[in-house]
């Protein structure tokens, strides 16, 4: 992922700026993907204004694949507001629209399903199979249900990301991926970022190339082959307590700032990474 580009549909209108765990998390994801030519699709369940459907369907245009974007783009369903989700308040991210999202996100490459989940999953082909799903509607009924749909569908090695498991507001959320992971191979990973998301990644076959990802390794930085101005990273993007340098070279300076950076760029790129692993060595240095 190219993260200085990608980020501003995520953090567009203000909505995302704390989750920039969730942000390098997708990115890191996404080219891992590449890296490995995991099979397959992207979908998001539980789309909203389309924060995380910009990042989601980046990623399929580079891929040359397709974003399935499912939601009522109206919020809530009343069907769902039952058992454990029966207190929760029912006018919920009803301030979208299909078209708002679409101008938002764009068309190319993207499929967008409006309607009530599970009704609407007959609209994916039986062979379809995805690399990457993630399951962001909050309740505990569409989140079993997606689960028991793309679960199967998952390729190996696809990632399937579940929000606000560890929120502590949406106990749907937990108890569904609790239940469905019960008897399945794959355990649940928590991941740091604002609404407590965990992932897994579906189990593959061992391959007897035991080689086979160091060589991808060496592609896949070729690939990517520019460098990152840091002078063009965005403000809102300075690590807390950071301050950004006015030199010409744009840097941060920040207690953490060396290992952040080192982060991102190992999300970026190599080239960029070698920049700043030079600049960090050179801090640490001194
Ligand atoms: C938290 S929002 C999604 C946020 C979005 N993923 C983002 O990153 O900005 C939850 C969404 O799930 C959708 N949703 C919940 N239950 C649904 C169902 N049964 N079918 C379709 N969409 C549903 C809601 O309409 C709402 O837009």
């Amino acid at each position: 992922m190219r993260p200085h580009e990608d980020v501003h549909g995520f953090i567009a209108g203000g909505i995302n700026h704390e989750d920039m765990a969730r942000f390098f998390f997708f990115s890191l994801a996404f080219d891992q993907i590449r890296k490995e030519e995991v099979a397959g699709d992207l979908v998001e369940l539980g789309v909203y204004q389309g924060h995380t459907a910009t990042l989601i369907a980046t990623m399929a245009r580079r891929l040359g694949r397709t974003a399935w974007l499912f939601d009522t783009f109206e919020g809530f369903s009343e069907r769902d507001l039952q058992g454990i989700d029966v207190a929760v308040q029912g006018t919920a991210f009803a301030d979208t629209s299909l078209e708002a999202v679409r101008a938002a996100v764009g068309d190319t490459n993207v499929r967008f399903v409006k309607g009530f989940f599970p009704d609407t999953a007959n609209e994916v082909p039986a062979d379809a199979s995805f690399c990457l799903v993630h399951i962001d509607c909050d309740l505990y009924a569409p989140i079993i249900s997606s689960l028991e749909f793309f679960y199967p569908r998952l390729a190996p090695g696809g990632f399937m990301i579940i929000h606000d498991y560890s929120s502590l507001c949406w106990n749907g959320a937990e108890k569904a991926v609790d239940e469905f992971f019960a008897d399945k191979g794959e355990p649940v990973i928590p991941l740091p970022d604002y609404s407590g998301s965990v992932v897994i990644r579906k189990t593959r076959a061992p391959r007897s190339d035991s080689n086979w990802l160091n060589r991808k390794r060496a592609d896949c930085w070729r690939m990517s082959g520019y460098q990152l101005p840091l002078a063009a990273y965005p403000t809102s993007l300075e690590p807390a307590g950071g301050r950004r340098s006015i030199g010409a070279s744009g840097e941060w300076e920040t207690p953490t700032g060396c290992i952040w950076l080192c982060r991102l760029g190992k999300a970026a790129c190599m080239n960029w990474r070698s920049t700043v692993t030079s600049h960090c060595s050179a801090r640490e240095r001194q």
